[in-house]
């Protein structure tokens, strides 16, 4: 019996920690430095609004929130996005429970990912539809193949577009 509810909640957890994986990525948090160096090759400003596609723990809109008008996740994961709505509470962030394919997202200055290869290529043709130009894409880790970046840190894997 013990052993039976020990692989039940086992599996509850793993199963947890990956899901999202099929909607886009797995939850990995992106460190600080990386954090640091998207913000700072976005040249995002004060009047301006930023966005984390699958926005996690809500750690990356808590650092942009403070050099912009205005900082929104979408999170698909229930848990985080609570988590992360306790987190920033009292703070100019919006954090939206949805899956990232299904909102417009025009009114962003600058957006933030950091998702998977092939899910950078599904999105890059929304961006391309969708984004007003001037828009920056910051991406931690995998490229948008089709453009081509206007500042990157090959280090840190932290690339930066502009629409
Ligand atoms: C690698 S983590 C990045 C978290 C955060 N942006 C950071 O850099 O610390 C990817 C996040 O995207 C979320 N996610 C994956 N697919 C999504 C989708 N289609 N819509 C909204 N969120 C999604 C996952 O739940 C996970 O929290």
């Amino acid at each position: 019996m013990i052993t039976l509810i020990i692989s039940t909640v086992a599996f509850i957890i793993l199963f947890w920690m990956f899901y999202t994986k099929f909607f886009g990525a797995e939850y990995y948090p992106a460190g600080k430095r990386v954090i640091d160096k998207a913000i700072e090759f976005s040249g995002l400003k004060k009047n301006e609004i930023f966005y984390d596609l699958g926005s996690g723990d809500g750690k990356v809109l808590l650092s942009a929130c403070r050099k912009c008008k205005k900082a929104v996740g979408i999170e698909i994961d229930p848990l985080r996005v609570l988590w992360s709505r306790l987190k920033t509470k009292g703070k100019n962030i919006e954090i939206i429970k949805g899956n990232f394919y299904s909102y417009n997202l025009r009114d962003a200055d600058v957006i933030f990912i950091y998702l998977r290869q092939w899910t950078n290529d599904r999105l890059e043709q929304k961006f391309l539809n969708e984004l007003k130009k001037g828009t920056r894409i910051v991406s931690y880790y995998w490229k948008l193949n089709n453009l081509n970046p206007y500042k990157f840190d090959e280090k840190l894997k932290v690339y930066a577009y502009r629409i």
